[in-house]
């Protein structure tokens, strides 16, 4: 048979497959998320996200080698206070669980990246990411000087990188006068732009214990119909200083990821959230998919368009790319 083009060609063997690769992951590609716990000597296996731990800060340090030595250097860390209130006062006390793991880490590494997630939903007693007015709605632009709190509070702790999830408006621009007024104006803001009010963030509040005790997140989090608001939010946050636009979660808004991408010239990060995590960890563990699903569901993550994959995969990702897994 004649033909002139013919694209197995490109396929034949492995060699000329890995010079035609498109899209290729590479361990700096990804930051890892980390749960710090109050106490001391713990190191808990996540039940909802088998892999991950509950760390004190004590702890902290075997585990940041552990990633280290696997050529991992970007952190997410979130923080699990003992203590809530209303006002989520831990969130931004010196002595909070995130400030002291920020200065642990400081001690002990200097090629460790460190961003903090900024939001109240794990030190308020009511779960919500933002502060009640007397009628149980939540209070944007009472929120935002929380935030600010917050921000700076981790800042003035070492957070190299600040990154608000809580979805209230105007809480970038908030955040970096804060963080300018305080001397922190080198401190970049990744902002989670665009996130929906997914079903597929289960498995996290378990592991954060932030499930609101009452409603839902709708009122701040975005309808997942919506792709156009996509843009009109990261567009926002850009006009107000974020350095970095994310899209959460990732698979199932692939498309949100690509359109973000092709209309604004800014790193672009995806979060690979706990829902997509669990589902892909237990078809690998029950034999229903093969754990080659797992790289191609990152891959696709970064052949959409995302710069930066933030996933509990990570540790799979470097020792496969490292040729261990
Ligand atoms: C806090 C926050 C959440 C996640 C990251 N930051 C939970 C939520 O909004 O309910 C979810 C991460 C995941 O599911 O892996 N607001």
């Amino acid at each position: 048979m004649r033909m002139k083009k013919r694209p197995r060609r490109l396929r034949n063997n492995k060699m000329i497959r890995s010079l035609v690769r498109e899209t290729k992951l590479h361990i700096e590609d990804l930051v890892y998320p980390l749960f710090v716990v109050e106490g001391e000597n713990v190191k808990k296996e996540i039940n909802s996200l088998p892999g991950n731990y509950h760390l004190s800060v004590d702890r902290l340090k075997e585990e940041i080698e552990e990633i280290r030595n696997l050529g991992i250097r970007h952190i997410l860390l979130f923080g699990i206070p003992n203590n809530k209130n209303h006002l989520g006062e831990e969130a931004y006390s010196k002595d909070g669980i995130v400030q002291k793991a920020i200065r642990k880490i400081k001690e002990n590494f200097d090629d460790i990246y460190i961003i903090t997630d900024i939001c109240m939903c794990q030190y308020t007693d009511h779960g919500h990411c933002g502060i009640l007015t007397s009628e149980g709605r939540i209070d944007n632009d009472e929120t935002l000087k929380y935030l600010g709190k917050i921000a700076v509070s981790h800042a003035e702790a070492g957070a190299h990188m600040v990154a608000p999830s809580d979805m209230m408006d105007g809480r970038v621009g908030y955040i970096r006068e804060s963080l300018d007024k305080e001397g922190y104006e080198h401190i970049p803001i990744m902002a989670y732009s665009a996130k929906y009010a997914s079903s597929f963030y289960g498995p996290f509040r378990e592991a954060a214990d932030s499930a609101p005790s009452f409603g839902d997140r709708k009122t701040y989090q975005m309808d997942p119909a919506n792709g156009e608001e996509a843009i009109r939010e990261v567009d926002l946050d850009i006009e107000e200083g974020a350095d970095v636009v994310m899209v959460k979660p990732a698979l199932p808004y692939l498309d949100v990821i690509r359109r973000i991408k092709y209309n604004f010239n800014i790193p672009v990060a995806a979060y690979n959230v706990s829902g997509e995590y669990s589902m892909l960890v237990n078809a690998v563990k029950n034999g229903i998919l093969s754990e080659e699903a797992i790289m191609e569901a990152l891959l696709s993550i970064k052949r959409a368009g995302a710069d930066i994959i933030i996933t509990y995969f990570a540790k799979e990702v470097a020792k496969k790319l490292r040729g261990d897994f």
